[in-house]
């Protein structure tokens, strides 16, 4: 086993990412979010912090347009993702688990019920569309002891963005509670929580929402909440949804007989809290609008000066018979076009034009590059601008066939809407 530990460099300490455009799928800072993370520490029991940290939940329920209770946990969200399946999944039971290809995010979250002793039902979409709604009609149909289905909103391998609303019917038509793996997207899409009959909801902190990593959200509906007091079996997790509700909501994060609370990451929940204010001032609805036209003018844009997409889309956004719910608001995933090398491009892009790009993952890697519109830096018009025009510029020095200047006029178009 190769421990990194044993080869010690201070190199990173200089933060040289500073100055970048950083189009990872993960959001840039915005500057106040940033401050928040450097205020001095709190006490993780005492009156301010707490205030905040419930006041952030419920500017949160707002963000997801939901009643239900907003957890806001620690860890990373695959953690959040574990907790979740551990609490609402028993053994033996029935699970139908939505799989993107071989998608990673959703082969962990299947993974993840089989781990907790679940019986899984899969319905696989191809690679690079969404899942077909008829197919998990079918698959309930054929499986009327499936209790509980799971599903990415979008499966950030590829950037396909799955039918959650006509799912989460489905679901309830069936009495199934719907787990939605929605890591991407909550804060800079629109997710309907309660609209489209979500009973658990599941989000990164540092993705749409645009604040640092370490704070994944959970939402719980009251019908999963019944099913987590029904169980028959105990939860197989220490830490789980119920634990994380008696501490940090039944008890407000104080001590129960004593027994204090986890002491939670407090200068996290305080960039998050400024990160969700920060939308809630700008206009939740105007905050989506500008992920929606940042995504839109890029997708266009790389189709524009000839490169490829995932996923594999034709048409124009503007005449979309998917009404925008095939491709993802929150990242868009390019294709390399033949002869263009993972390594060299993104070291140009990087190094020439200061612009960070996210490669592939699983199957993928090496095989696309992958653009994150997650949080406002990185969907405000100028960005998407320098971005295409960066990555023109670096396709053409690599030596791909590019339509100059076409890319640039296309976001344009849509930037100008
Ligand atoms: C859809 C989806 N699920 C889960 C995760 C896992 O998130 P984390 O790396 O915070 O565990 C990601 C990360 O990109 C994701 O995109």
């Amino acid at each position: 086993m190769k421990d990194a530990s044993s080869k010690i460099s201070t190199k990173h300490l200089r933060f040289d990412i500073d100055g970048k455009i950083n189009l990872h799928t993960g959001a840039m800072l915005m500057p106040n979010v940033r401050r928040a993370l450097a205020i001095p520490m709190m006490s993780a029991h005492g009156t301010e912090f707490l205030e905040i940290y419930h006041n952030t939940r419920r500017m949160l329920q707002e963000i997801m347009r939901t009643k239900s209770t907003v957890l806001i946990t620690v860890g990373t969200t695959t953690l959040a993702l574990d907790w979740t399946v551990a609490s609402m999944v028993e053994p033996g039971e029935k699970v139908l688990a939505i799989v993107n290809g071989h998608g990673i995010f959703s082969e962990r979250t299947k993974e993840m019920i089989e781990v907790y002793g679940g019986k899984v039902v899969t319905v696989r979409s191809p690679t690079d569309e969404p899942v077909d709604p008829l197919e998990v009609e079918k698959a309930l149909n054929n499986n009327h002891d499936i209790q509980t289905v799971i599903c990415p909103h979008v499966e950030s391998s590829y950037g396909t963005s799955n039918p959650i609303e006509q799912i989460g019917k489905l679901a309830r038509d069936h009495e199934a509670l719907f787990i939605v793996d929605a890591a991407p997207t909550i804060g800079g899409t629109d997710v309907r929580v309660d609209d489209w009959g979500i009973d658990v909801c599941v989000s990164s902190s540092f993705k749409g929402l645009g604040a640092p990593m370490g704070t994944p959200i959970i939402s719980v509906s009251q019908k999963a909440w019944d099913k987590i007091e029904k169980r028959q079996s105990p939860i197989r997790s220490y830490h789980n949804l119920q634990r994380w509700r008696q501490y940090f909501v039944d008890a407000e994060g104080k001590s129960i007989d004593g027994d204090p609370a986890p002491s939670m990451a407090v200068n996290n929940v305080c960039a998050l809290h400024e990160a969700v204010r920060s939308i809630i001032e700008d206009g939740i609805d105007e905050t989506f609008l500008l992920h929606n036209r940042a995504a839109r003018a890029t997708r266009l844009g790389i189709r524009g000066m000839g490169l490829e997409v995932f996923p594999n889309c034709t048409m124009t956004c503007t005449d979309c018979k998917h009404k925008g719910r095939y491709c993802s608001d929150a990242l868009t995933v390019v294709k390399y076009p033949t002869g263009v090398e993972e390594e060299k491009f993104r070291k140009t892009l990087n190094e020439k034009y200061d612009i960070i790009v996210s490669g592939g993952v699983g199957e993928l890697k090496g095989k696309v590059f992958r653009i994150g519109h997650m949080g406002k830096p990185q969907v405000l018009p100028q960005t998407i601008f320098a971005a295409i025009s960066s990555i023109e510029n670096s396709m053409i020095e690599m030596g791909a066939k590019i339509k100059t200047g076409e890319g640039i006029r296309k976001t344009q178009e849509v930037l100008q809407q």
